[in-house]
């Protein structure tokens, strides 16, 4: 049985259209909703989004991001043994995107599935699929996560609408006897479940409801500082590990000042954060992974660095890792 699985390539996708926080604001404008790239630096951190054109799905944005990942680690389709897609924007109610997405890299082998914890559903998937790499049940794993936020947002409601985008990223993660991922923690509490949501479902041929993204952000903001500060001491300590050994935060990329939060309460300098919100707002199950890859590509991350992956979100949802990268 491996000791470990390890990141051994990274991939992103955005999509072409970048939205400026100008450029969003005069379309809102033009709507008689009133917001400015002000409010939204200063509030946030977002300058911009990308937003994936009317035909473009989550499937497409996750096969682009995980064949960048597989040329990286420089495998084919022949040597993965499991997809997982963490998103909270499938392509269909069924089959999962992750089925699709095999289908679009040539993968006929393994198992395949979506993985559906919002914001955090990265670090849910990337624990999910280290357990089934050093259990023994997969040896060479995509874990993606793919979002067209963009589809799901209320553009009459500029509470939420200037802080989410669209894309995807990816890694490749493999059974290895060195030190890969160290460890995982992951939490749920599903008593805050409406404080940030998507309701709506399928009945009879119609969607029933309103299937579009409510948020109480207040409410979201305390509960995410308490939360991350909460699960990063959580895996420090089962990995036997200080903060202080941290190289590389990589955290859940939703807001500059609970990124800055966390990082104060960890005592980590900002200049060991990996920030990215700035040009791709809030991309929920994908921030994570294109974080890493933007930061593994410009070199800022390197082999042997410590990292530490965060992320919390709807559900409510939240979990950490520890990696030796
Ligand atoms: O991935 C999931 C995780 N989600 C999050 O992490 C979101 C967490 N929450 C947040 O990031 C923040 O709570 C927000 C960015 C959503 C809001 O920031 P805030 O500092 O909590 O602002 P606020 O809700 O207290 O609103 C302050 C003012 C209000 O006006 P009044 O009542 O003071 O007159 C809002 O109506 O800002 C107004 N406002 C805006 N103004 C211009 C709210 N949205 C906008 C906007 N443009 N887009």
């Amino acid at each position: 049985m491996p000791r470990f699985s390890r990141i051994t390539g990274t991939g992103s996708k955005l999509p072409e259209r970048r939205v400026s926080n100008d450029e969003l604001a005069a379309e809102l404008a033009g709507r008689g909703i009133e917001t400015s790239d002000a409010w939204i630096v200063e509030r946030t951190g977002i300058r911009a989004r990308h937003f994936a054109a009317p035909d473009v799905t989550s499937s497409d944005l996750a096969a682009e991001a995980a064949r960048h990942a597989m040329d990286a680690a420089g495998v084919q389709a022949a040597d993965i043994d499991l997809v997982i897609v963490a998103t909270s924007t499938p392509d269909m109610v069924f089959p999962s995107t992750a089925c699709i997405v095999q289908r679009k890299l040539g993968i006929q082998q393994g198992a395949a599935f979506d993985l559906q914890a919002v914001c955090a559903g990265f670090i849910y998937a990337l624990s999910v699929a280290d357990s089934m790499i050093r259990s023994g049940t997969a040896r060479r794993a995509l874990v993606i996560g793919a979002e067209v936020f963009s589809r799901i947002l209320d553009f009459s409601d500029r509470t939420t609408c200037v802080l989410f985008g669209d894309g995807a990223g990816a890694v490749v993660l493999e059974a290895s006897d060195e030190p890969g991922i160290l460890a995982t923690r992951l939490h749920a509490d599903g008593r805050h479940a409406e404080v940030l949501c998507t309701p709506g479902h399928v009945s009879g041929g119609q969607v029933i409801g309103r299937p579009l993204l409510h948020m109480d952000g207040q409410a979201v903001f305390k509960l995410a500082v308490h939360a991350l500060d909460h699960v990063a001491r959580e895996v420090l300590e089962a990995a036997g590990r200080q903060a202080s050994d941290v190289d590389w935060l990589v955290p859940h990329q939703a807001n500059i000042r609970i990124m800055q939060g966390t990082a104060r309460k960890l005592k980590l300098p900002m200049e060991r954060m990996v920030v990215t919100v700035d040009e791709h707002g809030n991309t929920s199950a994908a921030s994570i992974p294109l974080a890493l890859d933007v930061a593994v590509r410009s070199g800022k991350i390197q082999r042997g660095d410590t990292l530490m992956l965060e992320g919390v979100g709807g559900g409510f949802t939240w979990g950490a890792a520890l990696i030796d990268y």
